[in-house]
């Protein structure tokens, strides 16, 4: 047992959990999963493993995504690129509720399944489903020969590395990495990127590890922040945009390992619901990064910050407008807002990370909670 210790002791690589080694394992996972598919000097990706169906892409109608949990969160963020660069209609769906309600499906459709285990029984029901009515099925895993790749037309594995830890970290961003190539794949295939455009795009998705490095560097600051909120019952995490899907991502990642209740919210759907819950003890954690919503989320930490919520916000770079506003504020480096999920969600895993430990959680296996849910 003292063997079986020490290995684990070893294998956390001088961290104190599982969780906290594969944040940081981010710029690695990220190149790793990006590593031989993109040519940025040419404007060119290269998927080996949907190659094949490089033409059915160039006239695909649409895409449907299904998934669980963080990788049901990639895949909103997945919905914002391919449709943004490649210009195809994107549903998401949750596995479980896609596999129970006859969908409408055909072989025209490609059907993507975004799966860290690849054993998820919601997501092999569905692609089971599709499979039956024709669709292509795409796979985006990241265990290597797990059952959802076996069961797949075709695929992108995410190279993350094995993830020890309950809450997904490392496999969500590699999943949104290889959802970033895709949708700038499909959109070479279909033309509607220009290879100037695409070269810019690769150029800057080649900076994102050392950008992801550089986020890293704030876990101080990111920790004092954590222990001003740690004792709150609630919290609020608004974004718009690809920031959306982020706010979601940092909820449920707070959720499961602090058990502090959480919800993620688009931020101008506040005024329907949430803002009746704000009030001094509230923390709201914007996502008010400098891209095509900024202003409007500057009005919606106004709204909060008339109520006497306490506003955490991950900002641009430099950005000094928001910080006047708020309570605390997280930089994260200038970046396309292509690449917004990839930075962002950065602040927020050691966010939750570090308020479950000072909360005296098991972060790395939190209750209740399976790393793979292989029933139903
Ligand atoms: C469980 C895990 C989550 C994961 C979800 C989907 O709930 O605790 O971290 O996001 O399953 O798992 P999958 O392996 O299909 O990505």
């Amino acid at each position: 047992q003292e063997l079986e210790l020490k290995l684990e002791e070893l294998e956390k690589g001088g961290f104190d959990h599982y969780m906290l080694k594969e944040i940081y394992e981010q710029p690695r996972s990220i190149r790793d999963c990006m590593r031989g598919r993109i040519n940025a000097a040419e404007g060119k990706i290269a998927l080996g493993g949907i190659k094949e169906y490089a033409n059915k892409l160039k006239n695909v109608e649409r895409v449907v995504i299904v998934a669980c949990g963080t990788s049901w969160h990639a895949g909103l963020a997945g919905e914002y690129l391919i449709e943004e660069y490649a210009r195809v209609p994107v549903e998401v769906e949750y596995a479980s509720e896609f596999r129970y309600r006859n969908p409408i499906i055909n072989e025209r459709d490609v059907v993507i399944a975004i799966s860290q285990s690849g054993e998820t029984a919601d997501t092999m029901a569905a692609i089971e489903i599709a499979k039956d009515k024709g669709a292509t099925i795409f796979g985006i895993c990241n265990v290597v020969g797990a059952s959802i790749p076996r069961v797949t037309h075709a695929g992108v594995y995410t190279h993350a590395g094995p993830e020890i830890g309950v809450a997904s970290t490392k496999a969500f961003t590699a999943q949104v990495t290889v959802l970033t190539l895709m949708a700038f794949y499909i959109a070479q295939q279909r033309g509607t990127l220009t290879t100037s455009k695409l070269t810019s795009l690769l150029t800057e998705l080649n900076s994102i590890p050392e950008k992801v490095q550089t986020v890293l560097a704030n876990n101080e600051l990111i920790k004092d922040i954590a222990a001003k909120v740690k004792d709150s019952r609630n919290c609020l995490f608004l974004g718009r945009g690809s920031g959306f899907p982020v706010a979601l991502e940092g909820a449920l990642k707070l959720k499961e390992i602090s058990y502090i209740h959480a919800e993620g919210y688009p931020a101008a759907e506040m005024k329907h619901g949430p803002i009746a819950l704000i009030d001094k003890e509230m923390p709201v954690v914007f996502i008010a990064t400098k891209n095509s919503s900024y202003e409007k989320v500057i009005s919606n930490i106004q709204e909060v910050k008339a109520r006497k919520g306490i506003v955490i916000a991950i900002v641009t770079k430099g950005d000094t407008e928001v910080e006047k506003m708020v309570d605390y504020c997280i930089e994260i480096p200038d970046a396309d807002e292509a690449f917004l999920p990839l930075l962002a969600t950065i602040p927020l895993q050691l966010l939750s990370y570090h308020i479950a430990v000072m909360r005296g959680c098991n972060v790395d296996q939190p209750r209740n909670l399976a790393k793979s849910v292989t029933v139903e």
